[in-house]
């Protein structure tokens, strides 16, 4: 689209962070109506993390709160696979969006996108999505500190991106732990806005000084004392977090530990597997339930189980009424593809070849995926003996 009429229009945009106009008067991006991305610029960020910019066929806006994520939706020999992604780009230029993709070893979704998206392509894309997003209110006037690890950078650089973007000069402290100093994803670019921004600092901790002996940041793994360092006034800031599960669970041990107000704390992860099946990604942590009394004459009543067979694979499991496909499928030993666990990613939908389900979904299928025999495996429960497409 021409830059001219970027700047054209006025049409209102709610990013979380108050109104942003422009735009011509473009339509919003409804994959709804039209699911497919257009590749339109491939970076390589780092050796193994390439970034891919995307617009949609026709000229439209992209409308996410950074911190969102799209789930992709790839067939990839012969098969269709679900992965998400978090928007790296800033919410406040909204006629292009990109990801920013991690070569897992493996893996088949980030290494067949390393390997073989290139500008031009189509893909189709469902989203955005999440919750991890900056506060409702007051976004621009709180103090952050953001910590990542590896690919867990793409939320708060989105979230940094469109605060520099919208000229906030929003109180930052942006901490990035990488294997070495060549791992640094979007460096340059986070050195650059750190020098415009006056209240954005950045520094960056590496694992390994490879290759670059003169390293001007940390060494070794995220301290305590380096947050304290960084931000004397730690105690005071909305922490995000986002990273590897160990890196996760240090932070968050840390801060406690330090007697850090857990309510001002936000993660997410991208591996819910490792955190459980009912891991809450972003939301804050509930204290413990006391135990409620069991009343003497209320002998519970088992709930129906039901045989659920996986197509593909040959396996069937047994799943009660009360426990959705895929913690069962978990508990016998049958792996599934999943992430969030809660209807809201997409990456366990699945076809239902015969049988019927309740299912409480958060967003990560549509209407007419549903329509079309799709369930989520996360949240959905048997109502009879099911066969699925696995
Ligand atoms: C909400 C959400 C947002 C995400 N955002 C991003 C993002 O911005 N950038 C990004 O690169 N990935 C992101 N991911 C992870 C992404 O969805 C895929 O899981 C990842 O690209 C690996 O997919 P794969 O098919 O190649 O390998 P898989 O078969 O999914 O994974 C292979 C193995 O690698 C592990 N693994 C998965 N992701 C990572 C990772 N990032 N680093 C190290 N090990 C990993 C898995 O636990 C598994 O054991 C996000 C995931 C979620 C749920
Ligand atoms: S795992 Fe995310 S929707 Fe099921």
């Amino acid at each position: 689209m021409p830059l001219d009429e970027a700047s054209k229009g006025t049409g209102p945009m709610s990013t979380g962070l108050g109104t942003i106009t422009g735009g011509a008067g473009l339509p919003d991006w409804n994959p709804e109506l039209d699911d497919v991305l257009v590749c339109r610029q491939v970076r390589q960020e780092t050796a193994d993390v390439k970034t891919f910019v995307f617009s949609a066929r026709k000229p439209c806006l992209f409308r996410f709160k950074p911190g969102q994520f799209l789930t992709l939706e790839l067939s990839i020999g012969g098969e269709t696979i679900h992965r998400s992604y978090t928007i790296s780009s800033s919410a406040a230029r909204p006629y292009r969006l990109s990801i920013t993709v991690k070569r897992v070893p493996g893996g088949p979704v980030s290494n067949w996108l390393h390997d073989t998206l290139k500008p031009g392509d189509e893909i189709r894309a469902v989203g955005p999505m999440g919750d991890f997003t900056l506060p409702e209110t007051g976004a621009a006037s709180t103090k952050y500190l953001f910590l990542s690890g590896g690919s867990g950078i793409t939320p708060s650089m989105s979230m940094t991106r469109t605060l520099a973007d919208l000229g906030e000069d929003t109180d930052i402290v942006f901490i990035h732990a990488a294997r070495s100093p060549s791992d640094v994803i979007f460096r340059h670019e986070l050195d650059l806005m750190a020098r415009h921004a006056q209240r954005l600092r950045v520094a960056h901790t590496c694992e390994a000084l490879t290759g670059e002996p003169g390293w001007p940041g940390f060494t070794g793994r995220v301290s305590l004392a380096m947050l304290q360092l960084m931000a004397p006034d730690l105690m005071e800031r909305t922490v995000y977090v986002c990273g590897p599960s160990p890196f996760m669970a240090a932070v968050r041990s840390m801060l406690e530990g330090a007697g850090f107000d857990m309510a001002r704390y936000n993660q997410e992860s991208f591996n819910f597997e490792e955190l459980g099946l009912d891991a809450q990604p972003s939301a804050p942590e509930a204290a413990p339930a006391e135990a409620a009394p069991v009343p003497e004459a209320a002998a519970p009543v088992a709930a129906a189980t039901f045989k659920v067979a996986f197509a593909k694979t040959g396996k069937t499991i047994d799943c009660s009424a009360d426990t959705t496909i895929l913690d069962a499928a978990r508990r016998s030993g049958v792996r599934l593809p999943a992430s969030c666990a809660r209807g809201l990613c997409g990456t366990c939908k699945s076809k239902k070849v015969s049988g019927e389900v309740t299912m409480k979904h958060a967003g990560g299928i549509r209407q007419r995926e549903i329509d079309q025999g799709q369930i989520l495996l996360c949240c959905s429960k048997p109502t009879s003996d099911l066969v699925i497409d696995r």
